[in-house]
Formats: C-alpha cells, structure tokens, sequence
C-alpha cells in the first residue's frame, strides 16, 4: 500500500507552482496527503470544486485552526482574518474593507505614480555600472512602503519590520522560539503604534490612516467593535499580507517581462495593455508554496462527484486551479492576451478574496510601466538559473533579481509629475 504524499510539496523554484499539484489535478479526484502536522488531508485541484470549498460554509476555517493548535508552535496571531469564520471574520473584514475600495485606490493612484519614479530615480542614481537588485531597490519598497503609507506605519520603521516578516514567514530555518519572539516583538511594536495612534487622535490634526480608523473605532456597535488584541492583529497582518504577496508577485512578473522581451516590448509601445498582461501574470505565477488554508468539513458532501465525510480536512489549492484545463485553454502556456483569465483565482474566492486585490492590480501596473518606460532594455545581469528563489518562506518569489539596462531614461519632467 502506499503511502499519501507528504503536504507542502517542494516548491518548484520557478514562477510554476510544485510539480506535484500536475499529477493531482489531472486525476481532479480530491488528492489524499498528510499535513506536516501529520493530519491526512485531501487536496482540491480543480477550478469547481476549488470554488466550492471556498463559496460553503459547510467548510470551516475556524474548526480546522481550533483541531490543528496543539498540533503547532505558535505562529501567528496575524491569521486572524484568514484562519476566522463568520460572525468573527465578517466583523473583522467589515473593518478593514473602506481602506481598500476602488475610489480609495483611484485617489491613491497619483502617489502610487510618484513614489515608483522615486524609487527608480534612486535605484538609477545608485547603481554601477547600469545593473541593480531591483528586488531590494524596488519590487519590495514599492508595495512596502505603499502598505505602511495607507495603516500609517513610519515608513523609517519598514526595514526593522521586514526583518522580523522574514522570520514570521519563514517555513523553515526559524526555530519556534525565534518565530514566537518575532511575534512578540512585532505585536509589541504594533500596541505602542496604536497607542501613539490614540493620543494623535485627540489632537487638532488626528492622522488620517488605517491604523488610526481601527484604534478609535466606535465601542457602542457590537458589529463594529474591534478588542485591542484584534486591532494589533489586523496591523500585523496587513503589513505582510500588504507587501509579501504583492513585492513577490511583482517580482515574478518583472522576471516575466524579462522571459518575454517582445511582450515587454509591446507593453511599452502600449501601456493600456499592461493590465490585462498582469491578469496572465496573476493566473501563471504562484505565490502560495504552502497551498492554501485547510479547511474542516462540517456536514457529509460531495466534491467533483467523490463524497467527503463530516471531520475530514481539505485544502482548496487556487494555484493549481488557475492550470484547470476545463477552464483554461493550454492551462500551463503562458498567454498575455488569453480570453479566459478573468477566471482566475490569484486573489482567492468567496468569503475570503483578497480586499487588496484592487490595490495590489495597481500597484503591479503602476510599476511595471514605470519600469518599461524608464528602461529601454532591461535584461537580466546573471544567468536565470542562479537566481535565489524562496523556498523556505510561505510567499514563493525571489530573493533578488539583478538586473542590467543600456539605457536609462530621466525621470519625468517634474511639471507632469503627479503630486
Ligand atoms: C499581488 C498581490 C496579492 C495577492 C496575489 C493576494 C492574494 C490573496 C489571496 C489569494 C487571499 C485569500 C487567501 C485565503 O483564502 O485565505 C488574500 C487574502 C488577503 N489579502 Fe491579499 N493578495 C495580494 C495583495 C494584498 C494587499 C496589497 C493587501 C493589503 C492589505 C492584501 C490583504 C489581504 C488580506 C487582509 C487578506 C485576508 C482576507 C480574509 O481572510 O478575509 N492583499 N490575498
């Protein structure tokens, strides 16, 4: 008899998702495995089925982290949103979701503009000899400093905060005491935060940010009531959910670009079609090198016609529904103008989809044309296989990505800067 493969597969050290979610989905029966906590678990692959674990509630976050907590170290309180169900969770989301609609991001969009030409005007200024990380000059700062700007996190403290999400992200390399210190630290950092938030508050001219709007929420709603554990969580969370995903994406879809000179080419001659490159971006690429949440089944179901019983665990895997053939036309073909992408689940589904997500489209268009318009030619400055990729963190992407130009364009005239 053999065994369940083991849950995380290793990641594959490329923009694809691990090797093994190809042998699961072209089964697309649920996939049995067992956890690293030891738990057997059935990995969902396909597109629908995917969907269906994250659109029911019969599938339950909650009950899956109170099973598995004396099965972990402690890792983070930062979960709060991911790992909750409703009515927690919808308090929680209702919370936090006014920072991140459209019309919040629309009025972000020109400081967006300014702070990535910035950051190029920088990173130019700085290199030798024309070559650069552009992961640590700007596919990182862009969306961290973006992050801290909207919770009113000084950006001055965004490199010690970096160091300790690169501990709390980790999935291995951190012993559970180093996690849990780190952890300490940031929830430390993020209560006195808030404190300075609430004096500020009382003052003639209150900070106008996220952070501020959760620490001096109204007490008398129920609904709207935040504890202070929940609002330091919330801040934590943000930040990393906030510039993990989006600086490693970002970083991911540069190396792209860099894969495929013609489509950069054409991006630059056409920028208005940098948004729907990003979508093939988003759908190609994988973030996720642990999977994606477990969840608990609740009642007796059926998932892509297979019955799963009350008290299993399964995990809806969104990157590998985003290769689903039944969705996706020659699903492992990278296709910049595919019909298909809006089906996508690079931001997740249902109750969970990311709040970021119009954020972060912004973000990744904002700076992938400030590149292609500030770079003629943009090429990597080491062979590709030499490039640090993350596999021993929970966002997959790269470490660095030395890059080299022949020319480089001045920044904008001033005058059409934005302000
Ligand atoms: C390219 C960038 C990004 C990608 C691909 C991404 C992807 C995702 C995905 C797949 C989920 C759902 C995970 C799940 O089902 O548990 C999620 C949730 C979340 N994302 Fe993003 N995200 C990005 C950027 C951002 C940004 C800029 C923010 C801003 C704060 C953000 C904040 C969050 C939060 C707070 C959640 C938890 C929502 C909940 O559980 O209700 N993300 N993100």
């Amino acid at each position: 008899m053999t065994h369940p493969a083991r849950f995380p597969f290793p990641p594959a050290g490329d923009v694809r998702p691990p090797d093994g979610y190809q042998d699961a989905l072209r089964t697309g029966a649920p996939h049995p495995v067992r956890l690293s906590s030891g738990q057997p678990a059935l990995l969902v692959t396909r597109h629908q089925d995917v969907t269906a674990v994250l659109g029911d509630d019969r599938f339950s976050r909650a009950r899956y982290t109170e099973l598995a907590r004396p099965l972990f170290a402690r890792r983070s309180e930062s979960v709060l949103l991911a790992t909750a169900d409703a009515p927690d969770h919808t308090r929680r989301r209702r919370a936090i979701l006014p920072a991140f609609t459209a019309r919040q991001v629309r009025l972000l969009r020109p400081r967006l503009e300014a702070l990535a030409e910035r950051l190029l005007d920088e990173l130019t200024a700085g290199a030798t000899a024309g070559e650069a990380d552009l992961v640590g000059a700007f596919t990182v700062p862009f969306p961290l400093q973006v992050i801290c700007e909207v919770l009113g996190v000084p950006v001055d403290d965004s490199a010690l905060l970096r160091t300790e999400v690169d501990i709390l992200m980790s999935t291995s390399g951190h012993t559970p005491q180093e996690i849990t210190a780190a952890q300490a630290r940031t929830d430390d950092y993020f209560a006195a935060l808030i404190a300075d938030k609430r004096r500020a508050a009382e003052t003639a001219n209150p900070p106008e940010d996220l952070l501020t709007a959760l620490a001096t929420r109204p007490d008398g709603d129920p609904d709207r009531r935040l504890s202070d554990r929940e609002v330091v969580a919330l801040g934590s969370g943000m930040l990393m959910a906030g510039y993990e995903t989006t600086g490693n994406s970002l970083g991911m879809c540069v190396l792209l670009l860099l894969r495929h000179p013609a489509l950069a080419q054409t991006l630059r001659r056409q920028p208005g079609r940098t948004p729907a490159a990003i979508e093939e971006m988003l759908r190609f690429t994988s973030l996720n090198n642990t999977g994606g949440a477990p969840h608990l089944v609740t009642e007796d179901t059926a998932l892509g016609g297979c019955p799963v019983s009350a008290g299993q665990i399964v995990v809806p895997l969104t990157d590998a529904a985003n290769r689903d053939p039944a969705v996706f036309a020659d699903p492992h073909a990278f296709h910049p103008d595919r019909p298909d992408v809006a089906s996508h689940l690079a931001f997740g589904y249902g109750r969970h989809l990311c709040p970021g997500a119009e954020l972060a489209r912004a973000e990744l268009q904002i700076a992938v044309n400030a590149l292609l318009r500030r770079f003629d030619v943009l090429e990597l400055a080491v062979p590709e296989k030499e490039l640090p990729w993350r596999r021993t963190m929970f966002i997959n992407g790269l470490w660095r990505l030395p890059v080299r130009w022949s020319a480089a364009r001045a920044a904008r005239p001033a005058a059409k800067r934005p302000a």
